[in-house]
């Protein structure tokens, strides 16, 4: 048995407002701490205004705290060694390693990691100069995949039918992945390990288009829902087998175990589950629908991933019912956004939507007694419902009651899922 556990939860994004919700619902959890946090997360969790980057920092503030629990959310963090550093004042951390977090800090190590756990994904080269940019792209035609080795916030992606402009993307970066073109839809599964066992959580649909009909640039995500209806039910099954537990196995085996959250962007094409990218962290806005279904409370999970006893734990309980997320965005996003615009009717959603619908934070602050915008991404409007078609209905009625100048949202989350369903 836990009890009274402190938790200290670093990041800033709807992720951590959704992993703060799920804590602070948690009986569990006796005290619950952000850094650096937003304006939502607030009223769940005292905010500490610590550079999330600075590791030394982050083990300082977990010291003070005495937190028994220190859960990373982005990947800027993790890349940068901050779990590292964390584990190493004595403080358990869910959140793998600066090491372990390249598989998503470069393109090209997670390549060589699934080439060596036998792990299935689109063919690619690794390219630094135009003239062998110009033979992987002629190699496998249009659509060209164009990769920016480093991180990029999903936005260093470019998939187009025209070759100057893949020609132009592969150029600007240093180092660039280029590989084959993967059909068929796509699909987050994120599984919890400790770096031996390996626990799936459900899977979630991602809406990484800017614009209704999957128009426009690629963005960190619009909107996602869970679960799939049309998926095979066997696929979770297969995934753990075919990707998760090969991928966690060769971590371990190249002597860089992953513990914390894997996160699978998996394409189902026509010739079967492909891995289209791996992440070390909870996906955004994936989590937000994840968490919205999961009925184990979430401390002890997370605690036995830093622990090493996820083997010990009991099997997940999942909640039946849809979850769907709708992401409100700045005018501009995902270009520069426009910053500091207040938001409305925050208020009457808490009043009047309330508990099937509620409002995650991304990018906002306290501005005297408003809400501001300060970020890309601003909210993550989140519902359940009995089906997709419910939670659709209770997200977007929650979406029309915020008002934010110039901001733009999807309008056809979960649509046509639902629609199948
Ligand atoms: P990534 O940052 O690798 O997840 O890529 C962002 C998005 O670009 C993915 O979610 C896909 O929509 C698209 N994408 C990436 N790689 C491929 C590929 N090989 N084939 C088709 N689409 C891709
Ligand atoms: N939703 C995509 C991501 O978190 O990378």
């Amino acid at each position: 048995m836990l009890a009274g556990v402190k938790v200290l939860v670093i990041g800033n994004g709807a992720r951590e407002h959704a992993l703060c919700r799920s804590l602070s619902l948690d009986p569990d959890v006796s005290a619950l701490h952000c850094a650096p946090g937003n304006a939502g997360i607030a009223e769940v969790a005292e905010l500490h205004p610590v550079d999330a980057l600075d590791g030394a920092a982050v083990a300082r503030l977990a010291g003070e705290l005495a937190a028994d629990l220190v859960v990373v959310g982005p990947e800027a963090p993790l890349v940068a060694g901050v779990a590292d550093a964390v584990r190493a004042a004595g403080i358990p951390c869910f959140g793998p390693s600066g090491e372990a977090a390249q598989l998503e800090g470069s393109k090209a190590f997670a390549k060589d990691v699934m080439a060596g756990a036998g792990v299935p994904t689109a063919r690619s080269y690794v390219c630094t100069t135009p003239a062998e940019v110009d033979e992987a792209l002629d190699a496998f035609g249009a659509p060209y995949v164009v990769k920016d080795d480093g991180l990029a916030a999903g936005k260093g992606v470019v998939v187009t039918d025209d070759l100057e402009a893949a020609r132009a993307h592969a150029n600007a970066c240093d180092r660039v992945v280029i590989e084959e073109f993967l059909d068929g839809p796509e699909v987050s599964l994120f599984a919890i390990t400790d770096g031996v066992t390996v626990v799936p959580l459900k899977p979630a649909q991602d809406f990484k288009r800017a614009h209704d009909g999957d128009a426009g640039p690629n963005t960190g995500g619009m909107g996602a829902y869970s679960p799939l209806p049309w998926a095979d039910p066997k696929l979770v099954d297969e995934v753990m087998e075919t990707v998760l537990q090969p991928t966690v196995d060769e971590l371990r085996r190249r002597g860089t175990p992953f513990s914390g959250l894997l996160y699978a962007g998996l394409a189902i094409t026509s010739r079967g589950v492909r891995v289209i990218e791996f992440n070390a962290r909870f996906g955004d806005p994936e989590t937000q629908v994840v968490l919205a279904r999961l009925k184990t409370p979430l401390a002890g999970v997370l605690l036995a991933s830093a622990n090493g006893t996820l083997a010990d734990l009991p099997p997940l309980r999942w909640s039946d019912e849809a979850a769907v997320t709708v992401v409100v965005a700045s005018y501009n996003y995902p270009g520069t956004p426009r910053t500091g615009d207040p938001i409305t009717g925050l208020d009457e959603v808490a009043a009047q939507d309330a508990p099937y619908a509620y409002v995650l934070h991304a990018g906002t602050k306290r501005d005297g007694d408003a809400v501001v915008s300060a970020g890309g991404r601003v909210l993550s409007v989140t519902a359940t419902g009995s089906d997709l078609t419910q939670a659709r209905e209770r997200a977007y009625t929650a979406v029309a009651r915020i008002g934010l100048d110039g901001s733009q949202h999807r309008t056809d989350i979960a649509a046509k899922a639902a629609a199948e369903a």
